[in-house]
Parts: structure tokens; sequence; C-alpha cells
């Protein structure tokens, strides 16, 4: 048929595809990006691109008719979640079983909706994790190229002290090291001579106006800004929104064609088409890369790939929890909405926990503290896929993130302790103290040298490479994106150095 065919695809616009498609690009190769979710560049009626946390639209959400955010409940109270339209929103939450895993969706991926906390893993931890990675490569090289690319800077000490904005976290500070444990700053994409001139009232508030996991309009240097911009800055590379890869086939001449479904923002069908590639990248997330390999081999589409597929799955350790504060502590009617210092006591032999104080952006004082622990949970699940309804699914049970929920409990008990002070108990839908039924940092799937090979390239395929989260086995010990676009620029100068041949190098679009 008349087909078309591209040098190379990659699917997503997540870390691992940007940095893909931007290394691509430069090393001459015409990139096609394929991204489910919309390109974020048009304000809407209120004249802002994105909606807020605290006032949700259709903007905020993935294919709902009522908001999901991760802190539903306030005094058990539904106060954040509002009914909307259904629509390609850009925050997506993905319901498994016994775990939900929230996604960003959009030219941009999980970089739209995240807090930006730009964190490069302790020495000692990555070389834990991923063992047959150089480390002294990727400290020497990679970390530093991913923290220059991705705009990493750190609050000015300065600023942070004298702030309204970040009351909060200094309360959360006192507190810890009334219990003896140690703080530090949170590097961050979000440029914080933005917030600064947020705070003085020079620019719109965004950070300031609690805008976070559902867009930023200002001040955050998500993908669109750093990687995807340089990528589109080639000439090389063309995005192709609302267009989602549906399987993965390959012919006998060794190239692949992707089935691709293109949608309206309402989610109507508007063409179903097949593109052809030589090289096929996967940046579509643990989960959606996952999805996309485990349909291919359990339909018998691509039969040799790994059993290994699926496996090595975690959350990073990720458990919420809030402490409630005196009342002569409050936490302030202003919070920026940015994390910016984490209780860090990833020293611990027993319970490491790395726990980032968020904020609880409500408009009005709660003396509430509330963290993100990332800790350090051995437990791992897998993907499943059923062929009869082409479903995903994860095996993954509640009681899993028991070492996960004991290690933040360890570290709050004994700061609870030093402070009297108690758990909340209203937050997080019923009277749990931690919420531990949802994560962040989906980890793993296809998992570097066991579903791939040690630079991404998918066992059993040639030309056919994984280059985002599902690499990463679970677990990081902190946010999980500068390790995976320092990993994804590692493999990715392999890949170009070794496997491209001049011809595709010299293709024009
Ligand atoms: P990522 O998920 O970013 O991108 C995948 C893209 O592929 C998406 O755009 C998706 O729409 C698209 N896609 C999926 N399937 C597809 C298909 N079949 N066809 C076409 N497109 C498809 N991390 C961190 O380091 N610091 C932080 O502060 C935070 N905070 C945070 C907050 C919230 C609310 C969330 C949800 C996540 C975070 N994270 C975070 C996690 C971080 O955002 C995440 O680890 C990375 O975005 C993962 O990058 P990947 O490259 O793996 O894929």
């Amino acid at each position: 048929g008349s087909r078309s065919f591209v040098p190379a695809i990659v699917v997503g616009t997540g870390y691992g595809a940007a940095v893909s498609a931007l290394r691509l690009a430069e090393a001459g190769v015409s990139t096609l990006m394929l991204e489910m979710g919309q390109l974020w560049n048009q304000a809407g009626p209120d004249g802002k691109v994105f909606c807020k946390m605290t006032n949700p639209d259709r903007r905020s959400t993935w294919f709902r008719t009522r908001t999901e955010a991760p802190l539903g409940s306030f005094l058990w109270l539904d106060v954040v979640n509002r009914d909307i339209e259904s629509y390609a929103g850009v925050l997506d939450k993905v319901r498994f079983r016994e775990m939900s895993v929230y996604v960003g969706r959009g030219v941009g991926g999980g970089s739209l909706v995240n807090g930006g906390m730009a964190v490069t893993p302790l020495r000692s931890y990555f070389e834990e994790v991923l063992p047959r990675v150089d480390a002294g490569q990727m400290y020497d090289r990679y970390f530093p190229r991913a923290n220059a690319m991705l705009k990493v800077n750190s609050i000015p000490a300065d600023f942070f002290e004298s702030t309204d904005y970040y009351q909060f976290a200094r309360v959360s500070r006192t507190a810890a090291g009334r219990a003896g444990i140690g703080t530090s700053f949170v590097p961050n994409v979000y440029d914080f001579g933005h917030m600064q001139r947020e705070a003085a009232g020079t620019v719109p508030k965004s950070a300031l106006d609690s805008e976070v996991i559902y867009g930023n309009n200002g001040g955050k240097n998500s993908l669109d800004k750093t990687y995807l911009a340089a990528a589109l800055g080639t000439g090389k590379v063309t995005i192709q929104t609302l267009s989602r890869v549906t399987s993965i086939r390959r012919e006998s001449d060794g190239s692949y064609v992707l089935s691709v479904e293109r949608s309206d923002p309402f989610g109507a069908v508007l063409e179903r088409t097949e593109i052809g590639c030589r090289s096929l990248f996967l940046g579509a997330g643990s989960l959606g890369t996952t999805e996309l390999l485990l349909r291919a081999r359990e339909t018998g589409a691509l039969p040799d790939l790994s059993a290994r597929l699926g496996t090595g799955w975690g959350t990073n350790g990720n458990i919420m929890t809030a402490r409630a504060n005196h009342l002569w502590d409050p936490t302030g009617s202003r919070q920026s909405s940015i994390p910016t210092l984490a209780i860090d006591d990833r020293a611990n032999p027993t319970h490491p926990v790395y726990a980032e104080i968020a904020p609880m952006p409500a408009g009005l004082e709660t003396w509430v503290s509330l963290y993100l622990a990332i800790t350090k949970n051995p437990e791992r699940g897998s993907f499943t896929y059923d062929k009869a309804t082409d479903r995903l699914g994860l095996d993954w049970t509640r009681d899993q993130n028991t070492p996960a929920v004991d290690a933040a409990r360890s570290l709050f008990d004994r700061i609870n302790r030093a402070n009297t002070t108690i758990y909340r108990y209203d937050l997080f839908g019923d009277t749990r103290n931690f919420a531990d039924d949802f994560c962040y940092h989906p980890l793993g799937g296809c998992v570097l040298g066991e579903a791939t090979d040690l630079y991404g390239r998918v066992s059993g395929y040639r030309n056919l490479y994984v280059t985002d989260g599902s690499l990463v086995p679970g677990s990081v010990g902190v946010n999980p994106f500068v390790t995976i676009t320092a990993l994804a620029e590692r493999n990715i100068e392999r890949v170009i150095a070794e496997d491209l041949p001049d011809e595709v190098r010299r293709t024009t679009p």
C-alpha cells in the first residue's frame, strides 16, 4: 500500500523519548515522534494554557468526567475534585487492581505535570540498582549532561529563608531537627529567578499560585522548553499529536510497522493509519512501553521478545503521609507548589528515606505538613497482558507496599514523638495515615540488561529500543527523571555510534 515510511520513530515525548529524538536528529536522522496527548501551547478562555490545581477544568484530566486529584479530601470532604467534560487533559490516573499510577499526557509527557524535582541519586544507590552500568561514566558525563540540558537549578537560600511561600518547609525542617534528622535542598527545573519575580509581583504567578500536576503556565522548564525545543530546532524532528500507537509488527525486511490511531481532543477517532520505520525507539513510559511490547509478544507479532518483559516493576517506594502541627506552628496560607526541601534520612541503615516536604496549597491555614516519602521497597510487580480483553494488568498487591509504609512510619514516628504531634487521618480518602495505593514514579517493566541489552536494545530484535523509565528496575531512591534522562543520553550515544548506518543519516525527509 501507500503507507508512509520514516527512518526513525520515537513513541512518546517524555524524557527518554525527547533525549533520543534530539540526539538522533543531531546525527542527521529524520525522526517522527508519535504522542497520544496534545501539544499544550494554546491559551484557553481564561487566557492560560493550563488550569489551576485548585480550580480544575477539562484541561486537567485525561478522559474522565471528574478530576482525580491525589489529595482528594480534607477533613474527609472532597473539596478539590470537580465534574468536568471528558477531554484529552494533561494528567492521567491509570487504575490497576491494587495500585493506581499517575502519568502525564501531552507533548512533554510527565514533565508537564510533575513537580520538577531534579535529583541525581546517590552514587552508591545507583550502583546497587544498576550494577552493570559504568557509574564513573554516568557521574562524570551523563548526569552532568542531563542536569545542564534540563536546566536544573536550586533555590537561593536567602529567598527560601525569607519568603512566606516556604514557611511550610521551614516548619517541617524544624520538626525534623527536633528528632535529630537533617534536611537538604532539592534541585528543580523550575526557574527560581522566575519564582522570585512571581513573589515580587513582576510576572504572573504560577508556582506561587498553586500551579502543578495540571501543568504550569510559567517558570517550569518542562521538556517542551528544553530537549523538545532543541529537537524541533534541528528541523529533523516532527511531532504528531493525539496519535496513539496501538500495535507494532515487523516486516520480513526487518523494518517495523506501527498502527496509529489519530483522535480529536474529545476522543473521536479520526483515522487509523500505518507508518513504517527502520529504527523504532519506545519512550511511552513504564506503562506505555511495556504494554506495547507485551501486546506484541502475546499476539505473536514479535514472538521472540524476552520472557523477562513485564517484570521488575516498582513504585520507587512512593508513600505520601501528613502530620498535624500544633496551632502555634502554622504552615502558612501561601505555599509554593514546587517542593524545594527534603527530610534526608538516606543514610539510615535500616530504613533509608528521602521525604520531600510537599505543599498543601489550600489557600488557607491547615497546619498540615505533607510529605512524599521515597523509600526503599524491595518488592516488585509484573505486568500482564490479556489477549482476550486487550488489557494491561499489574500484579501488585497492596501488602507489597508494607516495607515502604514501615520505612515512612519509622521516620515520621520519630518526628511525631519529638514534637508531640500526630498523623493526619482525613487526607487520603479514609482514615489511613499513609497513602499506599498510588504512585507518581512507575519504574521498570523492560529492565535494562534483562528485557534489553545494557544499552536498551530490545532482546530478540534489531533496531528496536527502549529509552524510558521502564529500563529502571523499580527504584532509584530519589525522583527519577534525571536518572531516566541521563540513562537515555548514555544509551542513545552508543546506539548512534554503533547501530546507525550512514545511509540512514543521509536520508532527507
Ligand atoms: P513519560 O511518562 O514522561 O512519557 C511517556 C509519554 O508517552 C507520555 O507523553 C504519554 O502520553 C506517551 N504515550 C504513552 N503511550 C503511548 C502510545 N501508545 N502512543 C503514543 N504515545 C504514548 N519525577 C521527578 O523526577 N521529579 C518530580 O518532581 C516528579 N513529580 C511527579 C509528579 C507527578 C504528578 C507525576 C505524575 C510524576 C512525577 N514524577 C516526578 C515522575 C516523572 O514525571 C516520570 O518519572 C517521568 O515523566 C517518566 O519519563 P518517561 O520518559 O519514562 O515517560
